[in-house]
């Protein structure tokens, strides 16, 4: 963070800058940041925060009082926040006057882990989650771990699903790291640092070669079918980590239940999250219909079927030959689901 003036001036050199935050970010850590980029050409934009903020009617606000501050093309923007933060100020990013540029200052783990980094945004609409958006580079991010000291401990756990998560699809070894971090998440750590880079590099490398999602960056969407309906059924009262842990949890036993993942999988994978404190199963106040009605309106539906980003085991994605993403009928879902 003291060293962010420098580092936006020289990746996202602008002649103003705006940053977007919320209401628990905002009191923390906009005075700091908008010091060390100059105060006399930085506005600070401020939203409610959490999901349900996350919307169409939020972006208007925003790229409205963007209009009347006078911003322009020589604007950059800063989302300074979680995930809900950098989803939505990144969209704002590629919208506003057709496009200009953004930088993601992350400070939940989930957005240092996975959101901030890989260029797609958007918000929820009364429908589901992530329906309206684009993909938008961000300028550069910068992850500063020292500000997770402020971060509650059920938010910090939520990130600790998103990494299991790459290990799952991508790096035994890697998630075998995560699962000793899981009970108690060294936050103020250097094994944090390289919990966070970790993380990074595993999503970089699949981002850099599938930016658009055509084909492997699917299976980073691994635990998010289910994960997502629920997120949206719970209606926001379990957080984003939280939901794709229950996801994971699911898929990873349909790819059992159908002979994709190795026996055993599924086990592991809910060990490991029942050690980072994370729920496996829904709450019993949802019900499967909903959930699998859900399932359907998110983007991962080809042709009226289903699709999933399912393990081999735990290091290893099935699907290489049927473009990363399965299809799986109602039936096999209702099972799992109960
Ligand atoms: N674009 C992507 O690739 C991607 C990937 C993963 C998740 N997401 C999205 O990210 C969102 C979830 O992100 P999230 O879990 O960060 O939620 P969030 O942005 O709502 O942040 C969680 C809470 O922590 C507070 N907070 C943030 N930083 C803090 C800090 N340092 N100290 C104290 N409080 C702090 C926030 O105000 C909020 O109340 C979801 O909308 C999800 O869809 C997007
Ligand atoms: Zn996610």
């Amino acid at each position: 963070m003291d060293e962010a003036g420098s580092i936006i001036k020289r990746d996202a050199p602008a002649h103003r800058y705006a940053i977007i935050t919320d209401d628990v970010v905002g009191p923390l850590y906009a005075s700091r940041t908008s010091e060390a980029i100059g105060a006399d050409r930085c506005s600070v934009l401020t939203v409610p925060t959490g999901e349900t903020h996350k919307t169409r009617e939020t972006w208007a606000q925003l790229t409205d009082t963007l209009v009347e501050q006078g911003h322009g093309r020589d604007t950059t923007l800063v989302a300074l926040g979680g995930g809900v933060i950098g989803d939505l100020a990144g969209f704002v990013a590629a919208t506003f006057l057709r496009g200009i540029p953004y930088i993601n200052v992350p400070t939940t783990l989930v957005a240092m882990v996975d959101a901030a980094v890989g260029g797609k945004t958007g918000v929820d609409t009364g429908a589901g989650k992530n329906l309206v958006g684009a993909f938008h580079r961000p300028a550069c991010v910068i992850a500063d771990p020292r500000t997770l000291r402020t971060l509650s401990d059920r938010h910090v756990r939520s990130g600790m699903a998103e990494a299991l998560k790459h290990g799952i699809v991508a790096d035994a070894r890697y998630f075998e790291l995560v699962a000793s971090c899981a009970e108690e998440v060294p936050v103020d750590s250097d094994r944090m640092v390289e919990l966070i880079a970790g993380s990074i590099s595993i999503k970089g490398e699949i981002v850099k070669r599938d930016e658009y999602e055509l084909g492997r960056r699917k299976v980073l969407n691994f635990g998010h079918t289910l994960g997502h309906a629920v997120e949206f059924q719970s209606k926001y009262r379990l957080f984003h980590g939280e939901a794709v842990s229950i996801g994971m949890a699911l898929e990873a036993e349909i790819a059992e239940r159908v002979g994709i993942a190795q026996p055993g999988t599924a086990s592991s994978i809910r060990a490991a999250l029942t050690m980072a404190g994370l729920p496996s199963d829904y709450p019993t106040e949802l019900d499967s219909k909903g959930l699998l009605a859900a399932t359907r309106v998110d983007k991962k539906a080809r042709r009226g079927v289903v699709e999933y980003a399912l393990p081999k085991c735990i290091g290893e994605m099935a699907g290489a030959e049927t473009g990363w993403a399965i299809p799986i009928s109602d039936v096999t879902v209702l099972e799992v689901l109960g």
